[in-house]
């Protein structure tokens, strides 16, 4: 009796204990799976820390970078960092610890990067890096770099200014807003545009100062610039959003833009074409964020095993007024 009794409890216990070794077994199943093969559903998982939202050119690299993972039938677990590097080495770590697939980021800025993309490795996790460089001496750290020449676009600013400013007589003044400090597209543009206009000693900068790339920086800085220096013949933003600030500041200031003061950008999104169309700004360096298929590409040949380039360049143009009023009606960000 007793024994039919312990019998009669213990065959549910069994069960229960067969059904948690079923589920955990399957769960463990399903961890080594996310650690190299796939969520659950079996799907390439991808980890990707954003910089933030603080331009135009990122909230269309973000849509980009979603609309494509969806696309591509990729599984985006997405960060966004505030801009902030601190965010981003968390958000890596996030990633390491879930065992994603592949992660890809956008780097802040371009050094300190070199402890967690060790953990990265060790973890057997390719990286991509995307938009933004990192300047790791160790090149093994990284499967890849899929982004713009940021140095080209400088210099095409500084190219273009040249040929507008070819028969001007005595100093042209230029001031300088630059994006987000120690980033790689803030530093490339600086030496690129400062290299090019090196060719013509009557161009000077006589003020450069970050703007973070946001509306609200450009602004606050061009409002500095236009009181510390009597005469401002040019400015050279780098990005549309800081120009895009700067213009209510130098309209407040009683000047037109796009004729008292030449103004120069780089990204060419819709509000800074439409600007260069208006007449408000004279010339736009593109700089393309439309990322998204290429980075998921890359995600599934580097997550095969598959020899990737190590640079791969975005194609990209320039844009006069009269090219931003052709281009505008078809541009898609
Ligand atoms: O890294 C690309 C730059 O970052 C874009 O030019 C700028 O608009 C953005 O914030």
């Amino acid at each position: 009796m007793r024994g039919t009794k312990r019998f009669r409890l213990a065959r549910p216990i069994a069960a229960a204990l067969g059904a948690v070794l079923l589920v955990g077994g399957l769960a463990a199943c399903g961890n080594s799976d996310t650690g190299g093969d796939g969520g659950d559903d079996g799907k390439l998982v991808l980890g990707f820390s954003q910089v933030g939202a603080e331009s135009g050119w990122r909230t269309a690299n973000t849509t980009s970078v979603k609309e494509a993972a969806a696309a591509a039938g990729i599984e985006l677990k997405f960060d966004d960092a505030q801009q902030k590097q601190e965010n981003q080495i968390k958000a890596i770590r996030n990633f390491i610890q879930q065992k994603v697939d592949v992660i890809a980021f956008s780097p802040v800025v371009e050094s300190g990067w070199d402890t967690v993309l060790k953990e990265a490795r060790d973890a057997d996790i390719p990286v991509i890096l995307t938009d933004r460089a990192v300047d790791s001496a160790d090149k093994t750290l990284y499967k890849t770099f899929l982004g713009s020449d940021f140095v080209k676009e400088g210099r095409l600013s500084g190219e273009w200014l040249i040929e507008d400013k070819k028969d001007a007589t005595g100093d042209v003044n230029i001031v300088e807003l630059q994006g987000t400090t120690g980033s790689a597209p803030a530093n490339d543009r600086k030496k690129g545009f400062a290299e090019a206009i090196a060719a013509d000693p009557k161009l000077k900068i006589v003020a450069s100062q970050s703007g973070d790339f946001t509306r609200a920086g450009g602004k606050q800085v061009m409002e500095q610039f236009l009181k510390a220096n009597p005469k401002i013949d040019v400015l050279f933003a780098h990005n549309d959003d800081m120009g895009l600030g700067a213009l209510e500041a130098i309209t407040a200031a009683g000047k037109v833009p796009g004729k008292d003061i030449t103004i120069i950008t780089i990204d060419a999104v819709r509000d800074g074409m439409q600007a260069l169309a208006d007449g408000k700004f004279n010339f736009i360096a593109e700089c393309s964020p439309l990322l998204g298929p290429q980075l998921m590409d890359l995600a599934k040949k580097v997550h095969a095993g598959e020899t990737v380039p190590p640079r791969i360049e975005t194609e990209e143009t320039t844009f006069t007024q009269e090219q931003a009023k052709e281009a505008l009606p078809n541009r898609k960000y």
